[in-house]
């Protein structure tokens, strides 16, 4: 399908209305936290993440065209449940909490941890049925994190074989991952499901078919993550797990609104393992 100038503008521009966003809580939050910034800058990017996110990620979260392909996904979550990079748990809503044993949130940002549990309360997921772990989903942080919560064993290097989790999810956060170990990440989800356990995600992937676009989001990647958290432009969850085995069954598409020229590319898969 032809896609006309305006079109591509118009797509072309939504990034940069988000990095405007982002730029805007710079100064509000240096005002704010004047100390974080010259204690630990590490820090105070993850405090001037949390004010962007406190009130963009509801708006995200709140969009028409994915809140039906992340309800398909979150629906189906069950038993002990792992997410990857939850945020501030704008999309708890869509947990059915009636199947769910225990909600497992790794998210890096401990600034966003306080709404966290907030929002899994407000979703019939508090007390005992959510725990939040500072973590992020690259095995060197997620693996230590959940040694230390108890979920695998402390002692060995290898993980119980019998796997851990019934569900394991990711929503718009594998692309904030160390992207070069983003293959390794894959395979130890894989690892922590239970045998017919469900890997879930709804993630932005790369453009990799629109020579324009390619070249937009290459230039724009050279600035993009410092104002979006780490979000990388060039994520390839699909990739990996089509080119993987050890999934009885696997469904990952591209969603019904992509028109070829978007840099956001999303992808929805259910990955059920053998
Ligand atoms: C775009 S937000 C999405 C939040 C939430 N999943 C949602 O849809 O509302 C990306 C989230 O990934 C988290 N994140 C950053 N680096 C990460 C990493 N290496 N592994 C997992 N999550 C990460 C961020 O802290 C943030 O909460």
């Amino acid at each position: 399908m032809a896609v006309s100038l305006l079109d591509r503008v118009r797509s072309y521009v939504e990034p940069l209305i988000l990095v405007g966003i982002s730029i805007s809580y710079l100064p509000i939050t240096a005002v704010l936290h004047p100390l974080l910034l010259v204690s630990s800058p590490t820090s105070f990017r993850a405090k001037w993440f949390e004010n962007f996110w406190r009130i963009i990620g509801p708006k995200m979260a709140a969009s028409e065209i994915q809140v039906e392909h992340i309800d398909e996904l979150l629906s189906r979550a069950r038993g002990a449940v792992l997410e990857l990079g939850p945020g501030g748990g704008d999309q708890m809503y869509h947990y059915r909490p009636g199947q769910i044993s225990t909600l497992y949130g790794a998210e890096p940002n401990a600034f966003l941890h306080a709404r966290l549990a907030e929002m899994a309360a407000a979703h019939g997921l508090g007390g005992a049925k959510f725990v939040a772990l500072e973590a992020a989903a690259q095995p060197g942080s997620l693996l230590p994190a959940l040694k230390k919560a108890g979920l695998v064993p402390a002692t060995t290097s290898t993980l119980p074989e019998q796997g851990v989790f019934d569900t394991v999810v990711a929503i718009k956060s594998l692309c904030s991952a160390p992207q070069p170990q983003l293959a390794a990440t894959v395979a130890v989800i894989q690892a922590l499901l239970k045998p017919g356990g469900e890997f879930l995600f709804f993630e932005h992937v790369e453009n990799s078919s629109d020579p324009v676009t390619m070249s937009y989001a290459w230039l724009l990647g050279w600035f993009w993550p410092l104002f979006t958290g780490g979000c990388r432009l060039n994520g390839k969850v699909d990739r990996i797990i089509l080119g993987m085995g050890g999934w009885d069954q696997r469904s990952v598409t591209t969603t019904g609104d992509f028109r070829g020229h978007e840099v956001f590319r999303y992808v929805k898969g259910i990955c059920r393992k053998t």
